[in-house]
C-alpha cells in the first residue's frame, strides 16, 4: 500500500503539489488524471525519489520512504516508467532489462526477463540496440519491461499511450489490462485520455493546480463540476 499524507512540493514560488494526500492498494488499478501542469509527473518523482517533497509525507508498506534513495524505494517495490522514453544508450534491450533488473532486485533472474520480452512483445527485438533501433510502441513497450524488470509490488506509469497510433494503442492497452494480473502489481496510471482511464480503472484520481480535487470511480469523477471545469476552464452549465 502507498499512502501519500499530505505531500506538498514546491519548485520556488511554484505549488507543484499542494497538501496531497492519496492511498493507492499494490492490489488496484488507480488512474491519475488532470490538466497540463497540474503535477501529475511531480507526484510520481516525490515517489520514486527525484524530487524532494517540501512537506508531507510517503510511506509504501508500512514504512516511510523519505529519506530513501531511488534504488531503495525500488528494492521494496515501486516501479516507474518516465513520460520521455528513457532507454539506455549502446545496449541492447535485453541488455536495458538486466541492468534494470539488477537496479531494482540487486541480482539477475533471465526467466523472468525472458518472461517479461514475452509479454511486451519485444522478444523478437531483444537484441536490438534500444536507442537507435526501436519505434515508438516499441520505446513505450520497452518503457514499461524495465518498469516490470524491477519487479514491482506497485507501478506508476506515466503517459505509456501518449502518441501511440490507433493500432499500437489497442494492442497496448490489452496489454496493460492484463499487466495486473500477470505480474501481481498495482498500478498507478497518468493518461489524459478520459475514455482510456475509464474502460482501465475502476478508480480514478484528479490533480488541478497540484491539489487533489476528485477520487472516485470513472463515473463519479467525470460527472464532478470541479473535475468538468478543470478540463475546460469553465464551470459545469
Ligand atoms: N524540476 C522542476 N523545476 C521547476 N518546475 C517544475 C519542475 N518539474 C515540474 N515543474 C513545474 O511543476 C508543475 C507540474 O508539472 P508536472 O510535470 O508535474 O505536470 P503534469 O501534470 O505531469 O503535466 P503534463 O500533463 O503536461 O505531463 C508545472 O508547472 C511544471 O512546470
Ligand atoms: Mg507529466
Amino acid at each position: 500500500m502507498l499512502e501519500l499524507a499530505k505531500l506538498s512540493v514546491r519548485f520556488g514560488g511554484l505549488s507543484a503539489l499542494d497538501d496531497v494526500s492519496l492511498s493507492v492498494g499494490t492490489q488496484e488499478v488507480v488512474g491519475l488524471v488532470g490538466p497540463n501542469g497540474a503535477g501529475k509527473t511531480t507526484l510520481f518523482n516525490a515517489i520514486s525519489g527525484l524530487v524532494q517533497p517540501s512537506a508531507g509525507q510517503i510511506r509504501f508498506d508500512g514504512q516511510r520512504v523519505g529519506a530513501m534513495a531511488m534504488h531503495r524505494r525500488a528494492r521494496i517495490g515501486i516501479g516507474r516508467t518516465f513520460q520521455i522514453p528513457q532507454p539506455m544508450h549502446e545496449l541492447s534491450v535485453r541488455e536495458n532489462l538486466i541492468v534494470a533488473q539488477r537496479f531494482g532486485t540487486g541480482k539477475v533472474d533471465m526467466a523472468r526477463i525472458d518472461a517479461i520480452l514475452e509479454f511486451t512483445s519485444l522478444a523478437n527485438k531483444a537484441g536490438r540496440d534500444a536507442a537507435t533501433e526501436l519505434a515508438l510502441t516499441e520505446l513505450k513497450a520497452l518503457e514499461v519491461a524495465k518498469a516490470l524488470a524491477t519487479a514491482p509490488k506497485l507501478l506508476l506509469l506515466d503517459e505509456v499511450l501518449a502518441g501511440l497510433e490507433t493500432t499500437g494503442k489497442r494492442r497496448f492497452m490489452g496489454m496493460l489490462r492484463e499487466l495486473h494480473a500477470a505480474f501481481g502489481v498495482g498500478i498507478l496510471i497518468i493518461e489524459h485520455d478520459i475514455e482510456t482511464i475509464s474502460s482501465l480503472c475502476p478508480r480514478v484520481a484528479v490533480l488541478n493546480f497540484g491539489r487533489l480535487i476528485a477520487d472516485g470511480t470513472p463515473d463519479q469523477v467525470f460527472r464532478d463540476p470541479a473535475v468538468i471545469e478543470s478540463y475546460t476552464g469553465a464551470p459545469h452549465a
